[in-house]
C-alpha cells in the first residue's frame, strides 16, 4: 500500500477526497512533501546481474520509461483508489486510451457495440481508423437498452459509451448495459470523462474498463493532454498495459505530475463546477431565446431519475440549442468576451464550443443527426470564474 500522510494511516479507511490527496506518494530518502518528478528515461542497475535479473522480472524494479515511471505510478494508483479499481495505466491522451483498450482486448473479426453519442473522434476511431483492421463498429441510441440488446452480434467483443455524453448529456443506465455485456461475454468499457470518479465510479455499477482523458478536469486547468485506463489486473494491468509498454503510447511523467497535483483539488472543484453549471443552467432554461437545454439539474432531462441514482452531482457541462439555427449560435459565440472559444471541457476557464463544426465536424450530417448534434446547439464547459460573470457574457449575446 501507498505512503499516506504519516505513513500508517491505512488508505481504506480515508474517503475518496483524502485519497485523491494523499494516495500514491511513496516518499524518496530525501523525505520530501510534495511528490517529485521523475524526469528520465531510462534507471540504473547495479551489476550486470542486477539488470539480467530485473529484465527476466525475477526481481522488481524501474527499467526504462516505457515500461514504468513512479511520477506515473503515482498518478496511476491515486486514480486507480479513486476509481477503486485493482489498478490504472496512464496513456498520452484519452484517444490513446482508447485505442490502447481496443488494441489489447480486440481482434481482426470482432464486434464494437458503440454509443451513437460519443465524442466526434472516438466515432472517427472506430469507422475508419479499427474498420481498416477488421473491426466492425454499430452505433446505437445511448439511452435505449433495447436498442444495445437488439443489435448485439455472437462476435461482440466490447460495448462503449460516455455517461453523461459529450455534449449532450444524456444518461446510460450501466447496470442494464453490464449485465448486456457480461451474459454475452464481452466487456462493457465507460468513457468517465464528464463525471469524474468524483461524481461517478461506473465499476459500482459493473463497468469492466474506465477510460479517462486527463486534459480535461482531471487536469482541470487546461494544461496538459493525458489519458488512463482503469479496471482489473487480468484485462488492465496485463493486457492492456501491454500494448503501453510494446506500442508506447504511454503519458509522460512530466503530464503525469501536473494530472496527479491535479487529483488534489478535482473534489472542490467538480463541486464549484456543479453548482455554477446548475445556476448557469436555471437562467438559459428560463430565456425565450432558448430552444432547449440540456443539463441534469433540470428535470426535464429525460435521464434526471436515473442520474440521480448514478452520480452523486450533475456535472459542469450545459448544453443548449438557440432558436435560429447555426447563425444565430455564431453570433453567440462571438459576442463572448470573458469566455474561451475552444473545444476543451474541464477547464477554470469557461468554455464556449459549436459542437457541429468543432468537435463533430467530421461525421457526416447522418451521424451527427443520430447523435443529436443540430446547427443550433452550443456547449458550455461551466469554468471556476465567478458564475455571474459566465451568465452576463452568454445573456449580451441572447
Ligand atoms: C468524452 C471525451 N472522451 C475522450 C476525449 C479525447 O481526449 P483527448 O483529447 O485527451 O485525446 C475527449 C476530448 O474532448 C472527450 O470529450
Amino acid at each position: 500500500m501507498s505512503d499516506t500522510s504519516n505513513d500508517t494511516y491505512p488508505e481504506n479507511e480515508l474517503s475518496i477526497e483524502s485519497r485523491a490527496i494523499r494516495t500514491g506518494h511513496s516518499r524518496t530518502h530525501e523525505l520530501e512533501h510534495s511528490e517529485p518528478m521523475f524526469l528520465t528515461s531510462s534507471f540504473t542497475f547495479a551489476s550486470a546481474e542486477e539488470a539480467a535479473a530485473r529484465f527476466a522480472g525475477e526481481i522488481p524494479g524501474n527499467i526504462y520509461g516505457r515500461f514504468t515511471n513512479p511520477t506515473v505510478r503515482n498518478f496511476e494508483q491515486r486514480l486507480a483508489s479513486m476509481e477503486e479499481t485493482d489498478c490504472c495505466v496512464a496513456t498520452a491522451s484519452g484517444m490513446s486510451a482508447i485505442l490502447s483498450v481496443c488494441m489489447g482486448l480486440l481482434k481482426s473479426g470482432d464486434h464494437i457495440l458503440s454509443s451513437s453519442s460519443v465524442f466526434g473522434t472516438t466515432t472517427v476511431m472506430f469507422e475508419k481508423y479499427l474498420a481498416k483492421f477488421g473491426i466492425e463498429t454499430t452505433f446505437v441510441d445511448l439511452t435505449s437498452t433495447d436498442a444495445w440488446k437488439s443489435a448485439i452480434q455472437k462476435n461482440t467483443k466490447l460495448l462503449f459509451l460516455e455517461t453523461p455524453s459529450n455534449p449532450l448529456t444524456r444518461v446510460a443506465n450501466l447496470t442494464e448495459l453490464a449485465d448486456l455485456a457480461h451474459n454475452n461475454n464481452a466487456v462493457l468499457v465507460v468513457d468517465n470523462c464528464f463525471c469524474t470518479p468524483i461524481l461517478q465510479q461506473p465499476v459500482k455499477f459493473g463497468a469492466d474498463v474506465i477510460i479517462h482523458s486527463a486534459t480535461k478536469y482531471l487536469d482541470g486547468q487546461g494544461r496538459i493532454l493525458g489519458g488512463a485506463i482503469c479496471g482489473n489486473n487480468a484485462i488492465v494491468g496485463e493486457e492492456i498495459y501491454g500494448v503501453l509498454r510494446n506500442c508506447g503510447p504511454i503519458m509522460s511523467p512530466f503530464n503525469a505530475w501536473v494530472a496527479l497535483k491535479g487529483l488534489e483539488t478535482l473534489s472542490i472543484r467538480m463541486k464549484a463546477h456543479c453548482e455554477s453549471a446548475t445556476k448557469l443552467a436555471a437562467v438559459l432554461d428560463d430565456n425565450s431565446a432558448i430552444e432547449k437545454v440540456y443539463h441534469l439539474s433540470l428535470k426535464n432531462h429525460p435521464e434526471y431519475e436515473l442520474a440521480q441514482k448514478q452520480q452523486s452531482n450533475v456535472g459542469g457541462i450545459v448544453s443548449f440549442e438557440v432558436k435560429g439555427g447555426k447563425q444565430k449560435a455564431w453570433d453567440l459565440v462571438n459576442s463572448t468576451r470573458m469566455l474561451s472559444i475552444t473545444a476543451n471541457l474541464g477547464d477554470a476557464k469557461t468554455t464556449i464550443t459549436h459542437p457541429a463544426s468543432t468537435t463533430h465536424g467530421r461525421l457526416s450530417q447522418e451521424q451527427r443527426d443520430q447523435a443529436g448534434i443540430s446547427d443550433s446547439l452550443l456547449r458550455i464547459s461551466v469554468g471556476l470564474e465567478n458564475v455571474d460573470d459566465i451568465i452576463r457574457d452568454i445573456q449580451r449575446g441572447l
